[in-house]
């Protein structure tokens, strides 16, 4: 037998969490998460689960019945549309600008089908017209773009175009919004698009576990008419909607805490408005970015293709970008991040999403960041900063 561990009492640190995600999390949200708990198929989580679809064709701008939150982080929602729309055989086209449209590759391998990629460099949006002739040349089953691209602060226009595009030539259309969702401005019906999924722990502050996704009509009969079955159980759709219909049958245990979180969350989303939700997400991020352009440290992505959920900075020549993010997180128990593979080094990404969309962070962000850049011997103007943040909150 062996000894007991001595697990001591842990004690989260006091962080105010500015990375990709997750978000500062609502006291309202926590106060949802440790309601009692009940049954699986209990008549009061049945409901709970009722009004989290609800809140989700609201959020996703859709009337698609098959809304509901997978099991599992943002990636298990990745994986539930890719294994369910695609065959072995078939073929998907996937982004290379990202670290998560690349993900969308490696996941899609794994079904089966081939794989093919439209080029364009990491820091850019997908533009329609390679997106076009790359669906003309493979002839894909399936498209996956990604609508706010975490790991370089990109925001994918056009997405109803390339639904045009695909749909044209009898593919679907697969939207990521994992980063972008409830900060940005999305509309799944109105821009005709198959597949939409995200996660909970970023632009809905709710914590991580309960990844939203939808399925369209057509997106659904593709599902219910597979030859071959889905590779995956757990993240077989069939299963998984009867869980969520009208007349659930137990599929397996709904993760109940989180998805009570994650029902006031949307809660909170109906009551604030989804324009004034994307309106807030884009001033308080916007004097993110006024305030370190103004301390003399440049975005890494050009205005038009600005994703206001990540700020995507620039590391200054000379600078330790670790250093900076360790004296923000030890001195004033801020997290960001650096960036990912092509861009490890090269930026910071600061997040903006949620409940951390406050003005109060983007005062306190703007002025922690300019002190530990300046700690690390960059040439930055802390007061040009902190006065463009506070003019942009007025504004
Ligand atoms: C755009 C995007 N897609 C997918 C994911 C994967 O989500 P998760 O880490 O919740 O599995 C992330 C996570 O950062 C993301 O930002």
């Amino acid at each position: 037998m062996r000894e007991p561990p001595s697990i001591g009492e842990h004690i989260p640190p006091d962080r105010t969490l500015m990375g990709p995600g997750p978000s500062d999390v609502h006291p309202r949200v926590y106060a949802a998460q440790s309601e009692p708990m009940v049954g699986y198929l209990d008549d009061s989580y049945v409901e709970v689960m009722a009004d989290v679809q609800e809140g989700l064709r609201y959020l996703f701008g859709t009337d698609n019945e098959h809304t509901l939150a997978i099991s599992g982080t943002g990636s298990a929602a990745m994986e539930a549309a890719f294994a369910n729309l695609l065959e072995p055989g078939e073929t998907a086209l996937v982004p290379s600008n990202g670290y998560f449209g690349d993900r969308m590759g490696q996941v899609a391998s794994r079904t089966g089908a081939e794989v093919v990629s439209v080029d364009a460099p990491w820091g850019e949006p997908l533009d329609p017209q390679d997106v076009g002739a790359a669906v003309d040349r493979h002839q894909p089953d399936v498209l996956g773009v990604v609508h706010g691209e975490t790991s370089t602060g990109v925001r994918q226009p056009a997405i109803d175009e390339l639904a045009g595009i695909a749909h044209d030539h009898d593919a679907y259309l697969v939207v990521d919004t994992v980063a972008s969702l409830g900060g940005v401005e999305f509309h799944t019906d109105e821009w005709d698009v198959d597949v939409v999924y995200s996660g909970s722990q970023k632009c809905l502050s709710v914590p991580p576990g309960a990844s939203p996704i939808t399925f369209g009509e057509r997106a659904v009969e593709k599902v219910l008419s597979r030859e071959s079955p889905v590779r995956s159980w757990y993240l077989d759709l069939e299963g998984v909607w009867e869980y969520w219909d009208d007349d659930p049958s137990y599929h397996h245990t709904g993760p109940i805490s989180t998805t009570y979180a994650l029902r006031e969350s949307l809660r909170m989303v109906a009551e604030e408005g989804l324009e004034a939700r994307w309106d807030r997400h884009e001033r308080v991020a916007g004097a993110i970015k006024a305030g370190v352009e103004a301390m003399g440290v440049p975005l890494a992505v050009a205005d038009e293709h600005w994703l206001p959920t990540l700020n995507a900075v620039s590391v200054p020549d000379g600078v330790d970008d670790g250093a900076v993010i360790d004296r923000l997180l030890d001195e004033h128990g801020i997290e960001i991040v650096g960036g990912l593979g092509a861009l490890a080094g090269e930026i910071f990404r600061v997040g903006c999403m949620g409940h951390t969309a406050r003005p109060p962070n983007a005062s306190t962000f703007v002025a922690a960041f300019g002190d530990a850049l300046a700690a690390e011997g960059a040439n930055v103007d802390v007061e040009a900063g902190a006065a463009a943040v506070a003019t942009a909150l007025r504004s």
